[in-house]
């Protein structure tokens, strides 16, 4: 009997141009573009397997280990519809084919950073859904045309199509047609872009983007503004930037965009925080870092950047990440040891931290252990995203890690 089975990953992204708001809740079509960095699987990814068997009494997914309940009509089952659509015209093409389109499917997914961490799995999640039913299915279908599948699983997904810098192009037609994800610049054009994320600890039951994006659209004057006149520019700039690779102008207008994506929040009624004073204290070490470095004659040496939670990601050339560390660790010490992936620090450990010469250490409080609960250091990297080789099916079982 023949198995039909296959495994793909994705990675996570982070964007530097926030996507907030819908203009079609159930196509997942946004208010306005937007643009990511991908960061690198070794660190962060989804792994998901997907077998398809005419023994399958229904279609099931386990994440993590745990089931999780495919809704008529809801997210998940969008996508494996829409899988099953292009699945069906490769069999009418091809009538030698299986007609894999006509069973259900089993699919068993995880992440290799733990979901309390706080980090968004949502992407990298569907991203790896629709890359390993493509292989499944053996679609001849472009990262780009996966990314109008994967958008309605989670709008950010799309972008997670992609290793390097990538835009989601809101698009214009009311079908959604042509809201997808494109390279806007492989990894291999700017691979010293490295990134810290700092994982803040935070025991509120935060306001998730889905529901808060669209009370965003309902109620907020500013987010009118940005849609309008400020995010066209910005894609443009930052895009140029990217592609000038000139980091001063990507940092600053990464900085600029998380700000005013944290500034619609709070014009939204009921208005919605998502950065604490960890945050806050995280954007005072950056800015103070940026200033040392500008009124030296310098230019901007990181940028921060918040999603809807407390969490930093610090996006800055591989050279300044030794600094950057350092600074943190002294600000936010903690439990455990650095874990120094790049062998930055090499035999010696990053220690109690440091702040560089001129440095005004008043610019934030020093935090207790815990405050910045880890630490992760990546950077972009491009992994291809496909199927593994089918040849050799991995043992099928929701209950075996994959990793
Ligand atoms: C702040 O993609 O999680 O991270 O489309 O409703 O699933 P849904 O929302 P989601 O929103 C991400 C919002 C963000 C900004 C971004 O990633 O661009």
């Amino acid at each position: 009997m023949a198995i039909y089975q296959a495994t793909a990953s994705a990675p996570v992204n982070i964007a530097c141009i926030k996507y907030w708001g819908k203009r079609d809740t159930k196509l997942i079509l946004p208010t306005n573009s937007s643009l990511s960095v991908t960061l690198d699987q070794d660190h962060l990814r989804s792994t998901t397997t997907s077998r398809a068997d005419p023994s399958f009494e229904k279609d099931r997914l386990w994440l993590n280990g745990s089931e999780e309940e495919i809704k008529d009509g809801g997210r998940l089952a969008t996508c494996i519809r829409e899988m099953k659509s292009l699945r069906r015209e490769v069999e009418q093409k091809n009538p030698n084919e299986p007609k894999l389109s006509s069973f259900a499917v089993h699919i068993c997914s995880r992440n290799n950073f733990p979901t309390a961490a706080g980090l968004a799995s949502s992407a990298s999640g569907f991203a790896a859904l629709v890359s390993s039913l493509a292989a499944l299915y053996k679609l001849p279908a472009t990262p780009s045309q996966l990314s109008l599948i994967s958008r309605q699983g989670s709008g950010s997904a799309c972008r997670s199509l992609f290793g390097g810098f990538v835009a989601w192009k809101m698009g214009s037609a009311s079908d959604g047609s042509d809201s997808l994800a494109v390279e806007v610049a492989p990894q291999s054009h700017w691979p010293d872009i490295h990134a810290l994320i700092c994982v803040v600890s935070d025991d509120k039951k935060g306001t998730s983007s889905t529901s808060g994006m669209q009370r965003t659209v309902e109620t907020s004057p500013l987010l009118q503004h940005r849609i309008k006149h400020v995010v066209p520019e910005r894609m443009n700039a930052i895009s140029e930037a990217i592609l000038a690779k000139d980091f001063d102008t990507f940092a600053r207008i990464t900085m600029q965009d998380s700000n005013q994506f944290h500034a619609v929040c709070l014009d939204t009624d009921p208005p919605i925080f998502y950065m604490n004073d960890v945050s806050r204290a995280i954007i005072a070490l950056v800015t103070e870092y940026n200033r040392l470095s500008v009124e030296n004659g310098g230019k901007l040496k990181a940028a921060y950047t918040y999603d809807a939670g407390p969490n930093a990601v610090i996006y800055a050339p591989k050279e300044n990440l030794k600094e950057i560390i350092s600074m943190v660790v002294k600000y936010f010490p903690q439990a455990e040891p650095f874990k120094d992936p790049f062998g930055l620090f090499g035999a010696q450990s990053v220690g109690a931290g440091s702040v560089v010469s001129g440095f005004n250490e008043a610019v934030a409080k020093p935090f207790g252990v815990g405050a910045v609960k880890a630490l992760i250091h990546t950077r972009t990297k491009y992994t291809p995203i496909g199927g593994q080789d089918q040849s050799k099916p991995l043992p099928y079982d929701p209950s075996t890690n994959l990793e």
